[in-house]
């Protein structure tokens, strides 16, 4: 077969590499790609978001199929375009991509379907929220853009002072363009989040084994909110009890309610959960894998990756057993200094090589006069297996202390969480 992989980050390459290990798989093509993708797949300079530019490369290169890896192309419907033109094509129509796209949407599915989730009311006056805000009178009070905004949308504003500024600049002032002209306003929760990843053909759900992100620039969550400084997999607290709460009140009822309302989801669906005192309760969806939740999941996979896309596309995931690893995997993340706000690039990226022990996930590199150079705020993911997370992460701070680039820097607790 011949696949193309949409995106170039880290999920990217955790992606192409798992893909790569198929039998079934002669070539791979990743557009854009990066630099690590680069050494297992032929990178094409397509953006993620070009439509009719990934369309034209999959009939160009007479591909057999096409996994669209990041939340924008689907909720752009990349892969309606992609079948109409008669491509296979792996992850959600723009219909159910929704789910992410919008959290109005999302909110109003889980509350006519009794999925449990914080309490909310939606808004696109700004005053109307304010004054829904001053009634309720408690803080931190959650405002969130309802669009996607690169994962900077959710205000915590601690005092009514915090909650009208955020109201006012996403409503009034469009800080996030369109993304924010309507706002959700959610009651505040508290527990420990655990990410779980799902593949579902619409109509089975079938959980990959549960992560946890680690989402603060700095060590003991201090500093800004990242795409994601690492991961960490098993999560401790999802244990069984856990995982038959969470199949049975969140996984199959959003499977159930998403073909319900005629938007049968197809690919995989991120549930962002948080454990509270009330029980597991939805924080998020998400349309596609998680970055850098897939660095930690896939390399715990045993089944053939393209086996368990095809049976997705098919709809016969209930026909498919997907085995797992009894292992853990540790991710940490080297950044730029500087990100998430700003940052330099173009460092040369040594001691690639001096690390055998790890698979080292690119997640903002390139090549440049056959070197490889930082590109990006989150760097490198470096991943290992181990037999528990103690050993996984040993493993993976050995290999980050041999890797260096200019003004490298990362968390060092990752993995070391209380829970
Ligand atoms: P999201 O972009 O929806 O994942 O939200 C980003 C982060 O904000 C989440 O990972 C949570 O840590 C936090 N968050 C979102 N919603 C709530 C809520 N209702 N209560 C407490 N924290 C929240
Ligand atoms: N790591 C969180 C996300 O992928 O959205």
């Amino acid at each position: 077969m011949k696949i193309l992989v949409v995106g170039g980050g880290g999920r990217e390459h955790a992606i192409v590499w798992k893909i790569a290990q198929s039998p079934k798989v002669e070539k791979i093509y990743c557009a854009p790609g990066n630099g690590g993708i680069a050494e297992l797949a032929e990178c094409v300079n397509v953006a993620a978001t070009d439509i009719d530019g990934m369309v034209a490369l999959a009939k160009e290169k007479a591909v057999d199929l096409v996994m669209v890896a990041p939340d924008d192309p689907l909720a752009m419907g990349m892969v309606d375009a992609l079948e109409k033109s008669g491509i296979r094509a792996f992850g959600p129509r723009a219909n159910a991509a929704i789910i992410e796209g919008s959290k109005a949407f999302s909110k109003e599915l889980m509350k006519k379907y009794n999925i449990p989730t914080a309490k909310y009311e939606v808004f696109d006056d700004s005053a109307k929220a304010v004054a829904y805000i001053k009634e309720q009178g408690k803080f931190p009070a959650v405002i969130k853009a309802d669009g996607l905004a690169l994962g900077k949308g959710v205000i915590i504003a601690q005092d009514l002072a915090e909650a009208e500024q955020a109201v006012h600049e996403m409503i009034d002032e469009g800080k996030f363009g369109k993304s924010g002209s309507r706002v959700v306003i959610e009651e505040f929760l508290t527990g420990p989040e655990v990410s779980v990843l799902a593949f579902t053909d619409g109509k089975t759900v079938k959980p990959m084994v549960s992560a946890q992100d680690h989402k603060r620039a700095y060590d003991n969550d201090k500093g800004l909110n990242t795409g994601g400084m690492g991961t960490f997999s098993p999560s401790r607290l999802y244990d069984e009890a856990k995982q038959k709460e969470c199949m049975e009140n969140i996984f199959l009822p959003t499977i159930k309610a998403m073909a319900a309302e005629g938007r049968p989801f197809k690919g995989v669906l991120y549930f962002g959960l948080m454990m509270t005192a009330d029980g597991v309760k939805v924080i998020e969806y998400n349309c596609r894998f998680g970055d850098p939740e897939t660095q930690v999941v896939l390399p715990r996979l045993k089944t053939d990756l393209v086996d368990i896309m095809q049976a997705v596309i098919d709809e016969k995931l209930d026909e498919i057993e997907i085995e797992w690893e009894d292992n853990a995997a540790v991710c940490v993340v080297m950044a730029s200094g500087g990100y998430p706000v700003s940052y330099k690039k173009g460092y040369e990226i040594t001691g690639l090589d001096s690390v055998p022990d790890v698979t080292v996930f690119h997640a903002g590199t390139a090549v440049k006069d056959g070197k490889i150079v930082t590109s990006g705020g989150r760097v490198l993911g470096v991943t290992a297996l181990g037999a528990n997370i103690d050993e996984a992460r040993d493993k993976a701070y050995a290999a980050v202390d041999k890797i260096s680039f200019k003004d490298e820097f990362h968390r060092s607790d990752i993995g070391i969480k209380k829970y």
